[in-house]
């Protein structure tokens, strides 16, 4: 069930995606009800109305959309959803629904008041999509039989179902698909304390001792996001058994993370390549994000969905018009002094996490 640190490419350990091996990890720690769910105060409470109010009407809630970077707990919440109804969920991603047919197959099966949880929604085929429109609203879908001047229409009813759709890039749904949806959830990167709270569930769960000031050093370091704190807890135990006791001190916290290249602020390698890209490539920028992502070696879609939004939140990155611009703090990260003109950080401004999110709109 362990990880091995060589599980990892490099600098790939940090990164809030979910890597090989997490998943039987991340299941144990799943939290399974709304009240065992840290953080996410606001989200908590949307979703508590939205549940009350639709089992207090016996009917099935309202489509529901989950938005945010990976790893903040979408899939945790599409579970709890169906949970908290009592009702099954059936889980689907979206490049996996390839044709309308392998949809329509899914569709077909449901029961009245399923929770279907489709992830990476926004990688759903458009044929496809267009069929879960008609499924999402009017919870029926056309399935077209034979090619040509032949072809014929047949239509099929869906039980009525909650359709949790996941994204990290809520910005990359076409409008239709986004407007079907009657509630949209913004994850928001977590805050120390409550990193600190996962944490400390975590390891009592998988029995690791760990002292409360190490719990804030990890939990400061994890990019505000409970799958990189969970992953950091394994590996800051793995230190503690080979080099100490067991026990998960300040210092052994502070050791392991050295050992794993994890800097004061959380950033690992890609993270701090990025910057060193636009800073000493660029010049500070402004410079587009796929230009950026050449630069590091990386897929566009890793550097915008991954690394960005979390350079973004910590004033390090800011989004303009005309490109990527490092912020004056990004160059004193990198131990540079900023040109006069670098924009100053922009701490305390919470960039919205989709794409359509630019601080100078
Ligand atoms: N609010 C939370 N409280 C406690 N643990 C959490 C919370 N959110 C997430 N976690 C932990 O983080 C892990 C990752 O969460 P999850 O798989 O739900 O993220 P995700 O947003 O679906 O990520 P991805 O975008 O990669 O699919 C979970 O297994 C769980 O251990
Ligand atoms: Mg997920």
């Amino acid at each position: 069930m362990t990880t091995d640190a060589e599980d990892f490419g490099p600098g790939e350990f940090l990164s809030a995606n979910l890597v090989e091996g997490d998943s039987d990890v991340d299941a144990s720690l799943r939290p399974g009800s709304l009240g065992d769910f840290i953080g996410q105060p606001r989200v908590r409470e949307q979703l508590e109305l939205v549940l009350h109010a639709a089992r207090a009407r016996g009917r099935t809630p309202d489509h529901i959309l989950l938005s945010g970077p990976p790893g903040l707990g979408k899939t945790s919440l599409a579970m709890i959803i169906a949970s908290e109804m009592g009702a099954a969920i059936r889980i689907t991603s979206g490049p996996a629904l390839e044709r309308a047919g392998d949809l329509a197959a899914m569709l077909s099966n449901l029961v009245e008041g399923d929770v279907l949880f489709i992830d990476e929604i926004h990688r759903i085929a458009r044929p496809a999509e267009e069929m879960l429109y008609l499924a999402m609203e009017d919870f029926r879908v056309d399935v077209v039989v034979g090619k040509g001047p032949g072809a014929t229409s047949i239509p099929l009813e869906v039980a009525p179902f909650t359709l949790v759709g996941a994204t990290t890039r809520s910005g990359a749904l076409t409008g239709p698909l986004r407007d079907r949806f009657g509630f949209t959830a913004h994850m928001e990167f977590y805050e120390v304390d409550e990193l600190v709270r996962v944490l400390q569930r975590s390891a009592a769960i998988l029995g690791i001792p760990i002292a409360a000031d190490a719990a804030v050093e990890v939990a400061g370091r994890s990019r505000g996001t409970p799958r990189i704190a969970n992953r950091l807890l394994r590996r800051v135990r793995d230190y503690a058994e080979v080099r100490g006791d067991g026990t998960v001190d300040l210092a052994a916290a502070r050791a392991a993370l050295k050992v794993y290249d994890v800097d004061e602020l959380g950033l690992d390698r890609l993270d701090r390549a990025v910057l060193g890209a636009l800073v000493r490539g660029f010049g500070g920028g402004p410079v587009g994000v796929s230009t950026l992502a050449v630069a590091v070696g990386e897929e566009p879609a890793t550097v915008e969905e991954v690394c960005e939004p979390f350079l973004v939140r910590a004033g390090m990155i800011a989004r303009t018009p005309r490109g990527r611009v490092a912020t004056a703090a990004a160059w004193h990260h990198l131990g540079l002094q900023p040109p006069a003109g670098a924009i100053n950080q922009v701490h305390g401004v919470r960039a919205r996490e989709d794409d359509t999110g630019t601080l100078f709109d």
